[in-house]
């Protein structure tokens, strides 16, 4: 991996979309309305990833908390998903959009899982952009669930329990097959994880913004990505390390 790869676009964004109940509250509107809105500034996230050419674009769209919002809250949100994915699917696909759930799909209804599966399946081979979405997602039970397959991998016995290392676990946690998101963009203002993806976050630069979700446009995730080309990123070492590296890479 070149140190420097700061002057570059981000491989692999990852977004904490937040802001669309304050959104709705500012208008007195109910919460879905702003959840809808919410859905337009998915798609300017999505063109703005294309234009771009970034590769990877994960949208933390519900996480496992968010099964205890209000019912009407919860139903609201998965109608509106269900509405999104029939509208978008086909313009996703002939633009070469790759799309992938990650989380607990048990959770929802057997019309959401077969969308999930129907949309993955259809765009399977498409490579311009993998769009994932992390619904009834946490990074706790992500990693747990990859300590439960090493454990039954080591119970088998195709593994020792000698062989867990760093490779084995990333392999085994969601989006294994893509490079770790190399930036984090929160909106909304609060400055947190929320237990999205907390092993492949290790190293990605944090950008946080007061916008609220709905209110995203190009400037705002452009002044993402400016910060992002310039800062440095040193994996740990000095920047000096980092400078040599890079000129011996040169
Ligand atoms: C957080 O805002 C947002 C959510 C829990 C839902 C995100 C859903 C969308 C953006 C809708 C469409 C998504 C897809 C993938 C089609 P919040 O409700 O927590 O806002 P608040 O903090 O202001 O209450």
């Amino acid at each position: 991996m070149m140190a420097s790869e700061s002057k570059a676009i981000p491989k692999h964004l990852a977004v904490i979309m937040d802001g669309n109940g304050r959104w709705a509250q500012r208008r007195k509107r109910p919460r879905i309305i702003g959840h809808r809105a919410g859905a337009r500034a998915v798609a300017t996230c999505i063109d703005f990833c294309l234009e771009r050419g970034i590769g990877a674009l994960t949208l933390f769209a519900f996480s496992s908390e968010n099964w205890g919002r209000p019912e009407d809250e919860v139903g609201g949100l998965m109608k509106l998903f269900v509405h999104v994915l029939d509208r978008e699917i086909a313009e996703l696909h002939r633009r070469g959009v790759r799309i992938r759930f990650i989380g607990d799909r048990e959770r929802f209804s057997p019309a959401i899982r077969e969308r999930m599966q129907a949309s993955e399946t259809l765009t399977a081979a498409n490579a311009t952009l993998s769009l994932n979405i992390a619904a009834s997602y946490g990074g706790r039970q992500d990693i747990a669930a990859a300590a439960r397959a090493l454990a039954e991998d080591v119970a088998a016995g195709r593994i020792a329990a000698s062989d867990i290392d760093e490779a084995a676990v990333a392999a085994r946690v969601a989006l294994a097959d893509l490079p770790p998101p190399d930036l984090l963009v929160r909106t909304g203002g609060d400055q947190r994880i929320s237990n999205f993806l907390l092993w492949q976050l290790a190293y990605a630069e944090l950008w946080f913004t007061d916008t609220l979700w709905p209110d995203l446009d190009a400037a705002t995730l452009q002044r993402a990505l400016d910060e992002f080309s310039g800062r440095e990123r040193r994996f740990g070492l000095t920047g000096s390390q980092v400078a040599a590296i890079d000129e011996n890479r040169a």
